[in-house]
């Protein structure tokens, strides 16, 4: 693994009541919380955009051509609500699929509640951004993120053409 590397990080948050300011975002601050815990991320941009699929398209877009993240953190809009587009909008975006992460997360989640059957939650690559949604509760956010965060350094060392072969121990 690449020493001292910061990841540079998007969070958006997908919320039609959080970015109305109806209700207080509680997700996006709970990633920022446990991705500085973690350490080695820089978190460039913290987004709140409505649900609706083409305006997270665009900020996914923005994100990853623009800002050039290394990855990005979607929170919310996975579930099977009519305005649940994360999924889609994720995939339209996408250069390549990535299912691994979204398989794991729902996989560890299911010993948590069974209710994690019901996140449509994708993870893809975009060039070379990794993207990756999280269900929106912020007890869904660090659930999952504490199941994927000890892989996410060496699968972006390997998509930024950092990381050598995976020859070593597990970790
Ligand atoms: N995953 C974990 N780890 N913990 C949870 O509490 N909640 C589930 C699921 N995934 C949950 C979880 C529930 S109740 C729903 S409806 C879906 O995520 C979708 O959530 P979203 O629509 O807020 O994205």
């Amino acid at each position: 693994e690449v020493k001292n590397m910061k990841w540079k990080t998007a969070i958006i948050t997908v919320s039609d009541s959080g970015f109305q300011g109806t209700r207080e975002d509680k997700s996006g601050p709970m990633i920022r919380k446990l991705l500085e815990e973690a350490g080695g991320y820089e978190i460039i941009q913290e987004i709140i955009v409505p649900d609706d699929q083409e305006k997270l398209e665009e900020a996914l877009r923005t994100c990853a051509d623009t800002m050039g993240a290394d990855l990005i953190l979607t929170t919310g809009g996975t579930g099977f609500s009519m305005r649940d587009r994360t999924p889609e909008a994720t995939m339209n975006v996408a250069t390549r699929n990535a299912p691994g992460i979204a398989e794991a997360m729902r996989a560890l989640s299911l010993k948590v509640t069974p209710r994690a059957m019901l996140s449509r939650g994708a993870s893809v690559i975009r060039n070379e951004t990794l993207i990756v949604n999280l269900p929106g509760s912020p007890k869904a956010v660090k659930e999952c993120l504490e199941f994927i965060l000890s892989s996410l350094p060496h699968g972006l060392g390997i998509l930024k053409g950092l990381d050598g072969e995976c020859g070593g121990t597990a970790s």
